[in-house]
């Protein structure tokens, strides 16, 4: 059963602010019966969503609502039903730019994901044909051109950044990082940085996948506007826990996927000024970004949508929408339930004896990587299977950040607005059985 207690919840750059609420197991269960996934398998314990979360109904619906009724394209029909997509989708649009950013000049280019997202950013940013130097002082700079990030980024937010900057001659820079996955940044370390290069592009994710640390990255933000450099948000993991905090970063650029979001796969954005993003060069050329085609060149359509190549994921769009309008309905409930869950979730697992990541930091979402001393995460992955807790075991995309940690591989137990305190007492139930069959 879940007790009541109050939570305190911190913020590094937003008005302290004391919340004491609490969710009573009601409501949780209330909230718990709008995901059909927990009706078709009853008994699983779900922790993987910072893998992908589960689904509302409402946001199945829409997706089928699309298919099933309004299966039409959008920007190119002149009949009713094609204006009503548009309509749709142009909404979500919107909706999406509000949600992580308070300018009004914010805009959202529909994307596959997080991962097409920075793909997109790291193509336009470095590329040569897009005038940037007017918005950032650091692109006129004369000084070998540099990309800073941090060795805890997922590899979507290290992988394009290293073919762009082979390709174009920019020098890659990480934030070092502890081995309890924390910022370990050295001394005078942006001023050593910006001696020996122009820093252009700061490209960091606001909380980590593996350890749900959120970092501190108001210093960079107020580097990079001090400094005229692009400043990007990767929100992949920030987008359902802490967006708040992404919309007070100001970022210059913000990525996500709806998939973590209670979305659907398949789409995601960029969320950045519009007159930058029009500054900027394309990135896939083809139908529906285009304005006029002659056999040797054509000219693009403003952005957004000189970067939507292509007919986008239309339904997966409407499902966006949902998922957004689950998320803003359900904010308050899901702060302050997190926080429940991850005062208890600390409490219990820390007394079980294994290695958790990241326990040290100051500010954390309910993630938790752990290492049962000898144990490969494989088989605890597999053993905690057999006792249907679904967790994720592995590198999680995060090499360089497993090195910093010294292993090569968590387990990794992720919780959302649909766990419950049992679920952390079957986790713990299952590690100690891990123990007991591995003698540890
Ligand atoms: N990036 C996703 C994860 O952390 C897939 O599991």
């Amino acid at each position: 059963m879940m007790g009541l207690r109050p939570i305190i919840h911190k913020s590094c750059y937003l008005p302290k602010v004391k919340i004491l609420h609490t969710i009573s197991t009601a409501m949780v269960d209330a909230i718990k019966s709008e995901f059909p996934f927990f009706t078709a398998n009853p008994n699983l314990v779900y922790l993987d969503s910072a893998a992908t979360a589960l689904k509302p109904q409402r946001v199945i619906d829409a997706l089928a609502l699309y298919n099933a009724h309004e299966s039409v394209n959008v920007h190119r029909g002149v009949y009713r039903l094609s204006q009503r997509a548009t309509d749709t989708v142009e909404s979500v649009r919107q909706k999406t730019a509000a949600f992580l950013s308070t300018e009004k000049t914010a805009t959202a280019v529909f994307t596959r994901g997080t991962t097409e997202g920075i793909n997109l950013l790291a193509h336009v940013l470095t590329h040569p044909n897009s005038r940037l130097a007017d918005f950032f002082p650091a692109f006129a700079h004369i000084r070998p051109p540099a990309i800073l990030m941090s060795q805890s980024e997922h590899h979507a937010n290290i992988v394009p950044w290293q073919i762009a900057a082979r390709e174009r001659g920019y020098q890659l820079l990480y934030i070092p990082v502890d081995s309890d996955g924390k910022f370990a940044v050295p001394e005078n370390f942006l001023e050593t940085i910006a001696a020996a290069y122009s820093l252009r592009i700061i490209a960091l994710g606001l909380e980590s996948n593996v350890t749900g640390i959120i970092h501190d990255l108001m210093p960079y933000r107020e580097w990079a506007a001090k400094h005229g450099a692009v400043f990007i948000v990767d929100a992949a993991q920030a987008v359902v826990h802490v967006p708040e905090r992404v919309r007070a970063l100001k970022p210059d650029f913000s990525v996500f996927s709806a998939h973590k979001l209670f979305g659907a796969t398949g789409v995601g954005a960029v969320v950045g000024a519009k007159n930058v993003l029009d500054a900027c060069t394309v990135y896939q050329g083809g139908g529906g970004m285009i304005n006029t085609v002659h056999e040797a060149t054509s000219t693009y359509l403003e952005a957004p949508t000189k970067f939507e190549a292509g007919t986008q994921a239309i339904g997966e769009i409407y499902a966006l929408g949902k998922a957004l309008d689950f998320a803003l309905e359900h904010a308050q409930t899901l702060r302050t339930h997190e926080g429940d869950l991850r005062a208890y979730a600390d409490a219990k697992l820390s007394k079980t004896g294994i290695r958790i990541f990241g326990l040290s930091a100051y500010e954390r979402s309910p993630i938790y990587s752990f290492e049962i001393q000898g144990v490969h995460a494989h088989d605890t992955g597999t053993l905690l299977d057999e006792q249907d807790i679904c967790v994720r075991a592995g590198h999680h995309c995060c090499q360089l950040l497993m090195r910093a940690l010294g292993v090569s591989a968590t387990a990794r137990a992720s919780f959302s607005l649909y766990n419950t305190r049992d679920d952390v007492d079957r986790l713990t139930q299952g590690i100690e059985y891990v123990k007991k069959i591995f003698r540890k």
